[in-house]
């Protein structure tokens, strides 16, 4: 797969560049993406190879964008297909957004438009989501992105703390009914 552009409203998703590597740097200081995506102990080297990873989209494994303000390119977040397994047509989605961007309904906007683009462009049929049991705004993300949650996974991942935590699975099945984010887009500014 080549790495493209998919306009989401007033959001853009759009290939990772090297120059993201600074605002990037600074959106993982956050505590709370610290602690969920693991971002704690992560160097300037770090995020600039794991930038470089998310550009490169040839292993066909995932599929990775910057979120950016569609008016200004201002770096709202993250969000990534990944894990795509073609043979058991399903994968995996992730995703981060910076604090100054968070309530506006980017999350939901952009992980429901990935599972869309996903569900037509690519042979897959099941998008998993899976956070930390405490990450309450995590799983609002999935339910309003049309997620179903399937239940408790105990002591399943080890996050930024060190501590391994129960996490909720949810799915996104091809088939299941698209959430209508339409208002929900027009909050994002
Ligand atoms: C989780 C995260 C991605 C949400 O991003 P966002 O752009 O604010 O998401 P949205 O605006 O689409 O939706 C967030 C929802 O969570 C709700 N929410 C926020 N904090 C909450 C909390 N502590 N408890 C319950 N709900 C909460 C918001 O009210 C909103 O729901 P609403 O629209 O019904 O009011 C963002 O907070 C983040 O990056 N957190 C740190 C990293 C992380 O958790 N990544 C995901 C790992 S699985």
């Amino acid at each position: 797969m080549e790495p493209f552009e998919l306009p989401v409203g007033p959001v853009l998703l759009r290939p990772w560049r090297e120059d993201d590597a600074e605002a990037t740097w600074a959106a993982l200081q956050d505590p709370d993406i610290r602690l969920w995506n693991g971002s704690g102990s992560a160097s300037r080297d770090d995020v600039a190879r794991m930038i470089r990873g998310r550009m490169d989209w040839s292993t066909g494994d995932h599929a990775s964008w910057a979120v950016v303000d569609a008016r200004t390119g201002e770096l709202l977040g993250s969000v990534s297909l990944h894990s795509i397994d073609p043979g058991q047509e399903d994968a995996e989605i992730g995703y981060w957004t910076s604090p100054a961007a968070r309530g506006r309904g980017v999350a939901s906007l952009v992980v429901d438009a990935v599972c869309r683009w996903a569900f037509g462009a690519l042979p897959i049929d099941r998008i998993e989501l899976c956070h930390a049991v405490e990450n309450r705004a995590s799983g609002r993300v999935a339910e309003k992105a049309g997620f179903t949650c399937e239940g408790r996974l105990r002591r399943a991942y080890r996050y930024g703390d060190g501590v391994k935590h129960d996490e909720l699975l949810w799915s996104r099945l091809s088939d299941d009914p698209a959430p209508a984010l339409s208002s929900r887009s027009r909050r994002a500014r």
